[in-house]
């Protein structure tokens, strides 16, 4: 896409500049002499330093706009109809292991509906954007969604609860279930990347329990405008309020609502029984 438009001009702008610093962290990060918790806090450094670098590009070209971001919360703004959510770092536990996969998320939501997505992956140099009813790109080139079928040829990409979480049980039950029929399951890392894989026809499928709306945002404007499915776990669209993501082509979104709703069934039964 040699054109982009003045909206997703701002929103990749932001996203590129915010990537420079990431990518000095990330370099830099290799040669920090210093103890887990001082890399710890050097990475939360990194990823407030990209949050503001982010929403000042935004602000300077919205004015009016407010914002939902990871770090900083709510920054409310004049205009109630335009408001971006904002993830400077998904994938930040790869980052802080050295392992150069994780993204910058920035989408728009316009009246309540999920507008314009940009995910940026800075070390792969991938730019993904999508805007309502305009389709879906990757570095330029227009991507869809895979057009595999059948599960025993489709891979699924997740993501799995660790410590701290809830659903540890249930996702068991989910990956038995999926991984019994399919030709693989992949934890990489980063939802917001997961999903633009989707988009982008890598993964025919992806699943995770209860994220938060910042990280998904784009991801899901991404898979939508390259012909894909997304709904919360359940098949509705709570996905921005914490009920889960299941996002896939039109061939594999049902059959994989159907083994994750089995998955919570058969859970739900057994605690009840406890
Ligand atoms: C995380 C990533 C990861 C997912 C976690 C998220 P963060 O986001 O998206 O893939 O499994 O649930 O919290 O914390 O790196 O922004
Ligand atoms: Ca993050």
């Amino acid at each position: 896409m040699a054109y982009l438009s003045p909206l997703l001009n701002v929103m990749t702008g932001a996203a590129l500049k915010a990537a420079r610093g990431l990518i000095r962290d990330f370099g830099e990060l290799e040669h920090l002499q210093v103890s887990k918790k001082g890399q710890s806090d050097f990475v939360s450094k990194a990823d407030h330093r990209a949050e503001e670098t982010i929403l000042r590009k935004l602000q300077k070209a919205r004015p009016a706009y407010g914002a939902l971001l990871e770090e900083s919360g709510i920054v409310s703004g004049t205009d109630t109809s335009n408001r971006w959510l904002v993830d400077p770092l998904d994938g930040t536990t790869n980052f802080l292991h050295g392992i150069p996969h994780f993204a910058i998320s920035i989408a728009l939501e316009r009246d309540g509906e999920l507008f314009a997505g940009v995910v940026y992956s800075p070390v792969q140099d991938e730019m993904y954007v999508a805007e309502k009813g305009g389709g879906a790109f990757l570095n330029g080139r227009r991507i869809r969604v895979s057009g595999r079928r059948r599960l025993d040829e489709s891979i699924f990409a997740t993501g799995i609860p660790f410590k701290g979480l809830e659903n540890h049980a249930l996702f068991l039950r989910q990956l038995a279930a999926v991984m019994e029929d399919t030709a693989g399951v992949r934890r990489f890392g980063s939802a917001a990347l997961d999903l633009a894989y989707v988009a982008a026809g890598r993964y025919e499928g992806f699943w995770e329990n209860g994220l938060s709306p910042w990280g998904l945002a784009a991801g899901i404007v991404l898979v939508r405008e390259a012909g894909g499915f997304v709904t919360d776990l359940e098949g509705g669209q709570g996905m921005l309020s914490g009920d889960g993501v299941l996002a896939a082509n039109t061939d594999t979104h049902e059959p994989l609502l159907r083994m994750v709703t089995a998955a919570r069934r058969a859970e739900n039964e057994t605690t009840s029984m406890a």
